[in-house]
């Protein structure tokens, strides 16, 4: 699927004028037990697992994660993170006209964790519902929600990323479970007559679906299959950073601009040398990578717009700045978003 910002035209008052869609505000929430490397390490080896912080930041750059309390959801770190949105973009719940929330861990089978969230935020009646592209899907639910917007559908969308993946971990595999934490991260994206979202990509190769998997399922009322995440890393790793170039050059050239023009890199926060990877094919230097992939690991879906919103509220991303957004993940999913902000 793609987009691009081409003369989608509405007509508003008799007079015809293109419709785009621009973030308005965005938001994010980490639940409060923040886990550094060092004390996760000890509550791993408690357990006789062993690894490192050394490792661990060596290879991924992750120095701490956060995970939620067990009776803490997706659909509440939601909540929380698109409420941070709201007030930002200075609207109420009752202004949303579209939810779309990008998680792999939703509370419950169903309904969705956007019904959730719209409950919660005292919404009725606009659709809501989850896509699910694991870490690419907040790039997923973003290309969407504009195209529902230039489409004329929605006017202000709510789009969120919203993880607690600590419950599809595996704390006696070394090699994932070190990897991820917990988050949510929301924009609020409305409709504009000028372009926010320039264009976008996405991709999916169901092929690859083994190399990045949760294969568990429910039948007759137990869990069949293992349903924790099993990744091999090495696969993961050659393809994402392959995808993520082809991608980037996509979007800039159905936009008709050049990886120069980017100001900031935001990518899915897996790895720090997949991020730093991609930037050093596009000739960016690391100082133009917004990276939170150190504090959060990788919160999947969330990812993006947790970082989005952290550079955001530091004041790195500014207003009129071009951002190029990218996630990849499990499916095998991956896509690009390119927004002036
Ligand atoms: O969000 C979805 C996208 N996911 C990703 O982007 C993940 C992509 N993959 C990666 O980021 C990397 O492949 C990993 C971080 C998962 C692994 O890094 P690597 O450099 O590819 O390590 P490796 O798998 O080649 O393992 C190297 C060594 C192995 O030991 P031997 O065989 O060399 O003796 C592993 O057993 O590191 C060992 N190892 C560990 N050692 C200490 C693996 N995990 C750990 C660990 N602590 N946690």
């Amino acid at each position: 699927m793609s987009s691009r910002h081409e003369a989608p035209a509405s007509t508003s008052g008799g007079v015809a004028s293109p419709i785009y869609a621009r973030i308005a505000g965005t938001g994010s929430h980490l639940p409060p037990k923040r886990w550094s490397n060092d004390e996760f390490v000890a509550w791993l080896a408690e357990r006789g697992v062993q690894t490192s912080s050394d490792w661990i930041v060596d290879r991924t750059g992750i120095e701490a994660r956060h995970f939620a309390d067990p009776d803490v959801t997706s659909s509440d770190l939601g909540v929380q993170a698109s409420l941070q949105a709201l007030a930002a973009a200075g609207c109420q719940p009752a202004d949303i006209d579209l939810i779309i929330c990008a998680t792999s861990t939703p509370d419950m089978v169903f309904p969705s964790t956007a019904c959730l969230i719209q409950k919660k935020l005292g919404i009725h009646g606009c659709p809501a519902f989850d896509v699910q592209a694991v870490c690419s899907g907040f790039v997923y639910a973003l290309t969407v929600a504009d195209a529902l917007i230039r489409a004329g559908s929605a006017r202000r969308a709510l789009v969120i990323g919203a993880e607690v993946f600590s419950r599809i971990l595996d704390f006696n595999d070394r090699t994932t479970c070190v990897l991820f934490g917990d988050g949510a991260g929301a924009v609020v994206l409305e409709a504009s007559d000028r372009p926010g979202i320039v264009a976008s990509r996405l991709h999916a190769d169901g092929q690859y679906s083994d190399i990045l998997c949760t294969p568990g399922a429910f039948r007759g009322g137990e869990v069949l299959g293992d349903p924790t995440l099993k990744m091999d890393g090495q696969a993961v790793f050659k393809l994402a950073v392959h995808v993520l170039d082809q991608v980037a050059h996509e979007v800039l050239d159905a936009a008709g601009r050049t990886p120069d023009s980017i100001d900031w890199l935001v990518p899915h926060q897996a790895n720090i040398r997949i991020m730093q990877g991609t930037a050093r094919k596009l000739k960016l230097p690391n100082s133009r990578v917004v990276t939170t992939v150190d504090q959060h690991g990788n919160t999947s879906a969330a990812s993006i717009p947790l970082a989005l919103d952290h550079a955001v509220r530091s004041g790195t991303v500014k207003p009129g700045q071009s951002l190029l957004l990218e996630g990849v993940g499990g499916g095998f999913t991956w896509g690009a978003v390119l927004i002036d902000y």
